[in-house]
């Protein structure tokens, strides 16, 4: 029996996980499998993605006005006429995200404005470490509860590390119960610990800027007020990780850094028991270059250029001295390639041994038109 293709893995799926380790084509494969699975699948699809090539946006008819945090439909004229389903997207905005979900959980009027106003949440994006992984978490919550979308397709952040997207639900439910939090929130609980430890916040203030501490605690005890709902939506959150209808894909180059660490990947959503889907391995040399004929004929090239330089020359209507440098070069990078392609070989094969369904697509070259690109790209991931 051959295994499913990743037009199968997508038609039984609710949820698509596309992660990997830095610029390998994440970006590139969500958005190329958002448009074959609108094309091909059907139904509502979203992409939703991480900053996007100013190029991708435009091939993909989002205009001027770029993306943002609010989902747009994608045009059916402009993408062509083969799309059946709808195809929709919008970029993670982490501000503009972190603010809806203040306006959405705040207890009241009252503690959101305070809130919104705390200099320190004006500055979450920057000094809270993952605020974008676990933004993205919130939002996918929130898209899965609404059941807007028959597909829902992620690009990830190209974080340090792959797993911090994981680690993103675990980390909230473990800060909520830390005792970091319970420490940074003293002085506001605290009338007795503020007048004993006034002038530490003396010399705080004076270090750190007036009012930074004050901030600070002020900040975590309202936003303590809303911790339930955070618990609650990140542990429900693992859960729809976790759940069948979700898949991950790993996309990875087959240079050696990134398979490894695709491997890696591989091994780590195996051992949290999260569904991995497939791996998209990405920019494949053409298996030409691998063929035993071909290389002998590269080979043959460069060991006989001066000879078949002499009636090449008159051919192409040039002398025998730049005609022979040529096919030198020419053959021994072919040689080159060739020794690169192989070794992709052997790491696509790596691969393929732990993971069921590798999806080879090619490296396609980046000057022609980009939704064309994209299409070809869809078409690869379909294995067509
Ligand atoms: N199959 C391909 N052939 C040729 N170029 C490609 C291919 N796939 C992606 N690229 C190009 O590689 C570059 C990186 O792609 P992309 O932005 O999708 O990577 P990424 O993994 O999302 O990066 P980051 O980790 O920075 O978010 C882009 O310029 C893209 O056009
Ligand atoms: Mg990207």
């Amino acid at each position: 029996m051959t295994t499913p293709g990743l037009d199968a893995l997508l038609a039984a799926k609710e949820m698509v996980l596309v992660c990997g380790s830095g610029g390998v084509g994440k970006t590139t494969t969500a958005a190329a499998m958002g448009l074959q699975a609108a094309c091909e699948l059907g139904g509502r699809v979203l992409v939703l993605t991480v900053d996007p090539a100013r190029r991708l946006a435009d091939a993909l008819g989002l205009g001027a006005a770029g993306l943002g945090n609010t989902e747009v439909r994608l045009e059916s004229s402009h993408l062509g006429s083969k799309i059946r389903g709808e195809l929709w997207m919008a970029m993670l905005d982490t501000k503009a995200s972190w603010d809806e979900l203040v306006v959405r959980h705040a207890p009241d009027a009252a503690t959101r404005e305070a809130i919104l106003a705390n200099p320190l949440y004006r500055n979450i994006t920057s000094r809270f470490v993952h605020s974008h992984e676990y933004i993205v978490m919130e939002r996918l919550h929130e898209l899965h509860a609404s059941g807007r979308y028959d597909l829902v397709i992620v690009d990830t952040p190209p974080s340090r590390h792959a797993l911090d997207i994981l680690d993103a639900p675990a980390r909230m439910q473990d800060f909520f119960g830390s005792r970091l939090l319970r420490w940074l929130t003293v002085p506001y609980r605290s009338r007795l610990f503020t007048a004993a430890s006034k002038p530490f916040y003396q010399v705080a203030d004076r270090i750190l800027g007036s009012n930074f501490l004050k901030d600070v605690a002020e900040f975590f005890v309202l936003f303590q007020q809303m911790e339930a709902g955070f618990v609650r939506r990140a542990r429900e959150t693992e859960g729809m990780l976790a759940d069948a209808r979700t898949t991950f894909v790993v996309v990875t180059t087959l240079e050696a850094a990134p398979s490894t660490e695709a491997r890696f990947l591989v091994s780590e959503l195996q051992r949290r028991a999260l569904p991995l889907g497939a791996v998209v391995v990405n920019r494949v040399l053409p298996t030409s270059l691998r063929s035993a004929s071909a290389r002998a004929a590269a080979s043959q090239m460069v060991e006989r250029a001066g000879e078949v330089a002499a009636p090449l020359a008159a051919l192409v209507d040039s002398d025998p001295d730049t005609v022979e440098r040529v096919l030198r070069e020419v053959g021994s990078k072919f040689h080159d390639f060739g020794v690169v392609a192989a070794r992709q070989a052997e790491r696509e094969a790596e691969l393929s041994a732990v993971c069921p369904l590798v999806v080879s697509v090619p490296w396609i070259d980046p000057s022609g038109d980009e939704l064309a690109t994209l299409s070809a790209l869809g078409s690869a991931l379909w294995g067509d």
